[in-house]
């Protein structure tokens, strides 16, 4: 059965575009991972980005108690946060390139360029029991240097799929890509889990890719929420509104 990890990212940009700085605030990501859960989701992502500009050290710590499937940590491979990690120790942590200008994580980690320092990385947090995943993207040097770094999982990245998803020849281009890729990986023995930019159009087209373990999705799910759950929020509202006395 494929998975599905939920990235709630999404919802801490949100607090954090009102409450930036605050110990306080809504819409609070340990709640959004609490309903992700209970409606059946596998995992739940977080992304601890070197400038925290949506997810907080709090959050993690939080989250660690509470999440009761399994913690995905993000992060890029630094001191600072590989420190963070092996004292949090999520169930998985998914290391992804970041650039600080970027809008969301744009390309897949140079796992063959940086060879020598996720090796290092692996290998500590595997010896603290938690299991490593490297974001490439699907491109064939790229996963024999995951398998070369020992890492357990690859999570292949589908971005360039959804860009081109709207043009037939991009996107059956980036599918073949990510075929190839997944196959590569199902013979070097490692895990295979995909993400970036899916939604409720273009997933359908991934069940091609084969060996998949889990999705990680986040922002068109917690887009779809704020519609189908507005109504619900419009009229608690007015419920409250309604009890303004008469005078
Ligand atoms: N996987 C990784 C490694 C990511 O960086 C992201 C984006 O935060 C996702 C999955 C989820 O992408 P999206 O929000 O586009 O669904």
């Amino acid at each position: 059965m494929l998975k599905l990890g939920i990235n709630i990212d999404h919802v801490a940009t949100l607090r954090e575009a009102r409450y930036r700085g605050r110990d306080f605030g809504e819409p609070d990501p340990f709640a959004a991972a609490q309903v992700c859960e209970a409606a059946g989701a596998h995992g739940i992502t977080a992304h601890l980005r070197e400038d925290r500009r949506h997810i907080q050290d709090h959050d993690v710590w939080r989250l660690r108690e509470t999440v009761q499937t399994r913690l995905n940590l993000e992060m890029t491979n630094t001191p600072e946060l590989v420190d963070i990690a092996l004292r949090l120790k999520p169930d998985i942590v998914c290391l992804v390139p970041e650039r600080r200008q970027e809008i969301t994580t744009e390309g897949g980690l140079d796992a063959d360029g940086q060879w020598s320092a996720l090796t290092d990385t692996r290998q500590r947090l595997n010896h603290a029991g938690i299991e490593v995943s490297l974001f490439i993207a699907p491109d064939l040097l790229q996963v024999e240097a995951a398998a070369r770094i020992g890492a357990q999982f690859i999570e292949l990245h589908t971005g360039a799929f959804a860009e081109l998803f709207h043009s037939k020849r991009g996107r059956n281009e980036e599918i073949e890509r990510l075929v190839a890729a997944a196959e590569m990986a199902h013979e070097l023995k490692l895990r295979v889990n995909a993400g970036h930019g899916l939604n409720y159009e273009n997933l359908p087209l991934l069940h091609v890719v084969p060996h998949l373990v889990e999705l990680n999705i986040g922002h068109s799910i917690v887009s779809r929420a704020v519609f189908a759950g507005l109504g619900a929020a419009v009229t608690e509202m007015l419920a409250l509104l309604r009890d303004y006395p008469a005078r």
